[in-house]
């Protein structure tokens, strides 16, 4: 298991490329499951979520081919498994994306039943529910969801449309039914459906596949079934820049009192976080693709709440976090998608950080001096806080578990380095 050992603290100065969106790429995968012609696609990360997904396509007979960097076609033109095992589900959730194409192509899919994980317990009722409301039976046995087009309630083995409603916004599931209501017969309509861009990222990528989609990225999104679906053909799908990978190193450049600049980036997915780092007196200048960060002065504490997008992104509250510990006065940072998505507070206390956890706000009082120290890492995005600390603290951090940062960063210890820090890759 490798660790990142860092010795701080060291301003980072430089220009980094966003990568493409691992949440945009996971469903794009999948999506290509709903064809028999071939889907290509580009801007792919190198991050060991997609190579999972990957190894779960080829396990059901899916043929993988990679065209040069961040490139790869898929075939699904026959498929040998419907199944996607424990084994895979447990290390990504977001194998559950596989449930509405198989369901919407196959007829049928049996998917483990993805567990509690570090950041709260994340069940996958809407998910369930939504494709029961298209004409799927659901039967959970033994971990697994075993799903199959219902002959009573859907005609010739075809889901069909439904009007669905998700009492909350759910990114995953509104996926899942925009792929099942592709090929459903009739149309299906969203309420209340994720605004998320990656969604309309992946709408986008239907959309050329043959899909009928109207309002992606607003709350009603209605699906007229389509009898099949096409590949992309001559013009290959770019997935969507990573706004969560441009706004760890943003938060990077100015935990750690620097200059950093993210090309290739898309600032208008970014809002609510540009205008917290704003509010906490970090200089943030956007162009039409690029956003560059610099401190202007001391850091000044600044409140936020997660919340569904354009709200700010949970999914940056870790790192958010770790950055108030270095601003003037008391932030309170509220989180309110996942119940448990606070472990990285006791590592950051660790380094020296004052926080304190009332249910789900943590109350951070700054700035402190951080110090180095050994650290353990519990998901993707607390992970990164901790490299961001680490940054930012005076002596050696070692944070161990890195594989859950390697899940979702491409080789985010060549970037900070190439940025200036001092961070080294190290087994243990
Ligand atoms: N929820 C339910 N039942 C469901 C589905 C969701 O109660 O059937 C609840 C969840 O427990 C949570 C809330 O609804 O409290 C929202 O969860 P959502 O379904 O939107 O999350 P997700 O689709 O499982 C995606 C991202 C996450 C990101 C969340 C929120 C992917 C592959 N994953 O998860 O990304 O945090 O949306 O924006 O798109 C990450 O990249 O580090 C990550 C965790």
């Amino acid at each position: 298991m490798d660790a990142f050992l860092i010795r701080g603290p060291s301003p980072l100065n430089g220009s980094v490329r966003a990568s493409g969106a691992k949440n945009a790429v996971l469903p794009a995968l999948a999506a290509a499951l709903l064809t028999s012609e071939p889907v290509t696609l580009e801007n792919l990360p190198d991050v060991a979520d997609v190579k999972t997904m990957g190894v779960l396509l080829s396990g059901m007979g899916v043929t993988l081919e990679p065209g040069g960097p961040g490139r790869l076609t898929l075939r699904a033109g026959t498929i040998s498994s419907t199944e996607a095992p424990y084994d895979l589900v447990r290390t990504m959730r977001a194998s559950i994306l596989v449930l509405g194409p198989l369901l919407a192509r196959f007829g049928e899919a049996r998917v483990s039943l993805p567990g509690g994980c570090a950041i709260g317990v994340r069940p996958v009722d809407l998910h369930l529910s939504a494709m029961e409301a298209m004409g799927a039976r659901i039967a959970v046995e033994k971990g697994y969801i075993h799903a199959h087009v219902s002959r009573i309630s859907a005609a010739a083995g075809r889901l069909s449309g439904a009007e669905i409603t998700f009492p909350q916004p759910t990114v995953t599931g509104t996926e899942n039914v925009l792929f099942a209501a592709a090929l459903a017969r009739g149309r299906t309509v969203v309420r209340n459906a994720a605004l998320e861009p990656e969604i309309v990222d992946v709408a986008r990528l239907l959309a050329a596949m043959g899909a009928r989609i109207e309002g992606a990225g607003t709350r009603t999104i209605t699906v007229e079934g389509v009898e099949r679906l096409g590949g992309t053909g001559a013009r290959p799908h770019a997935v969507i820049p990573d706004r969560i990978e441009t706004g760890t190193y943003l938060a990077a450049g100015a935990i750690s009192g620097g200059d950093v600049n993210v090309t290739g980036a898309r600032p208008g997915d970014l809002t609510a976080f540009l205008d917290a780092l704003r509010r906490a007196g970090v200089d943030v200048a956007a162009g039409a693709d690029t956003i560059r960060v610099r401190r202007a002065g001391p850091l000044r504490a600044s409140d936020i709440k997660t919340a569904p997008h354009p709200g700010f992104p949970t999914d940056l509250q870790a790192q958010f976090l770790a950055l108030m510990t270095q601003a003037e006065g008391t932030s309170r940072i509220v989180e309110t998608i996942f119940e448990n998505r606070f472990l990285h507070v006791g590592e950051l206390v660790r380094l020296g950080a004052d926080v304190k956890l009332d249910a789900h706000t943590a109350v951070v009082r700054g700035p402190v001096a951080l110090e180095g120290a050994p650290v353990t890492a519990s998901d993707l995005r607390a992970s990164a806080a901790l490299v961001l600390a680490g940054l930012a603290a005076k002596g050696e951090t070692r944070v161990r578990r890195i594989y859950h940062l390697d899940r979702g960063y491409s080789r985010m210890d060549e970037t900070l380095r190439r940025l200036g820090a001092s961070i080294e890759r190290i087994p243990g």
